[in-house]
């Protein structure tokens, strides 16, 4: 059967548990105006890694049809965004995304801003102009070993993240942070070893005797060198240039929000701080203009409670083809065809090919939700044509994300 178009605004996809997401497909200032009314003063914890003004444009190399799935090496090079703001319109942009932050945030709020040796010095200036000197907490510096060595210079393996807090009375966690170092420590320290076998170290000071564990838990510094940035064939990997690791954004969220508050990532990109802070328990919001990102996070974030607020719809629908069989309680969901004509497609992919994942739901007035939902995966590659969902009252309707990541959506007739 070929199906009937529909403009949808909101996707809906609902779990249980306590944990709730919201992720807007929407530039960051007009995302952000939107979530005042609801979340202004409500938010703890704010990470944003926005362009770095790197003049450069960034792509994804998306992974179409179930072989490229299983080598988890895509093909299609998309275009995600491009770094290219002079600094004049870069620090406008900012200024207005840290205002809106700032009123966001709760008076115990946190937020860390993530950029290079190219943006500091000017974000450096802005941040204390709009959050106050004396409420900068550390200039964080992130060492990573990746790519090439540069001979005309010091090859630049850093990045700065800049941590404020919006006023006093913050709630910084250190101790959820803490880990067995990786190195024993110093050993300009005497080496003893206790009854029960533990190795410990001392050293006297000022009179006193001071003890160190070597398996005992230790703080991190503002210098971050155990956490290295994702390597070529990392299986956390998504194609996405400028995913940072899952582990630097654990330590963020975790040292700076508690279970079920607010963590917002408004240039959210592949969703790392969005799957972190679902993995700790923490609510999340994020916002970014790509629509590429939008698929990924239907894969970062499945099993999660979260809505989706859809911008401008992703143009004409491509042609549509599914057929639904009644079963016992639930409605069987056959996808057959997907017509997408996709400039760059790979040589020999075939039509379903285009498809990267889809979903069937209801239309309720809370928006499209989701009850069943495929995406193709290293463990998925195939696609998976048919998806059952339970037998409700309500009009049926199915999703299909593709490839160059737009999404449409489609009445189904029961
Ligand atoms: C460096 S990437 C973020 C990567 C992310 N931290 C991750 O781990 O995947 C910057 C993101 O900012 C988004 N972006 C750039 N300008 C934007 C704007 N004006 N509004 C919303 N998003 C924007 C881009 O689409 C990109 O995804």
């Amino acid at each position: 059967m070929a199906l009937r178009h529909a403009q949808i605004h909101t996707e809906c996809h609902p779990a249980s548990g306590g944990v709730k997401g919201l992720f807007r497909l929407d530039d960051a200032v007009s995302g952000l105006d939107a979530l005042l009314p609801e979340y202004e003063g409500r938010i703890k914890l704010v990470y944003m890694d926005p362009p770095f003004m790197t003049g450069d444009r960034f792509f994804m190399r998306v992974r179409v049809g179930a072989e490229q799935w299983r080598r988890g090496k895509g093909s299609l090079e998309i275009e995600t965004f491009r770094d290219r703001l002079d600094r004049q319109a870069y620090l406008a942009l900012l200024r207005s995304v840290l205002e809106r932050c700032r009123r966001l945030l709760s008076e115990d709020g946190m937020i860390f801003v993530h950029i290079d040796y190219r943006a500091h010095p000017h974000v450096r200036l802005l941040m204390d102009e709009l959050f106050g000197e004396d409420n900068l907490l550390n200039e964080i510096i992130w060492v990573y070993q990746s790519g090439g060595r540069s001979v005309h210079h010091f090859s630049r393996k850093h990045d700065v993240i800049l941590f404020y807090r919006k006023g006093p009375a913050y709630d910084f966690n250190i101790d959820a942070v803490k880990a067995a170092p990786s190195r024993p420590r110093s050993n300009h320290m005497r080496r003893h070893v206790d009854p029960d076998g533990r190795v410990y170290r001392s050293i006297r000071a000022n009179g006193r005797v001071y003890t160190y564990y070597d398996d005992e838990p230790v703080a991190p510094t503002d210098v971050w060198q155990d956490l290295n940035h994702l390597q070529q064939k990392d299986p956390e990997r998504t194609g996405y240039d400028a995913q940072k690791p899952l582990a630097l954004l654990d330590r963020i969220v975790r040292c700076a929000s508690r279970e079920g508050e607010w963590v917002l990532d408004p240039f959210a990109g592949s969703g790392t701080t969005l799957e972190a802070a679902a993995r700790a328990g923490r609510c999340f919001i994020g916002v970014d203009c790509c629509p590429l990102t939008l698929n990924l996070l239907r894969r970062r974030l499945a099993g999660s409670d979260y809505r989706v607020t859809l911008g401008a719809p992703a143009g004409d629908a491509p042609d549509c083809r599914a057929t639904v069989q009644p079963g016992v309680g639930f409605y069987h969901v056959q996808l057959e065809a997907f017509d997408a004509a996709i400039p760059g497609m790979p040589e020999g992919a075939g039509p379903l090919d285009a498809v990267d994942c889809w979903s069937v739901g209801y239309l309720r007035p809370e928006g499209y939700t989701v009850m069943a939902e495929f995406q193709r995966s290293k463990r998925a590659p195939e696609l998976q044509r048919e998806l059952a969902v339970p037998a409700y009252a309500g009009e049926l309707a199915l999703c299909v994300g593709d490839v160059s990541g737009r999404s449409f959506y489609y009445l189904l007739d029961k």
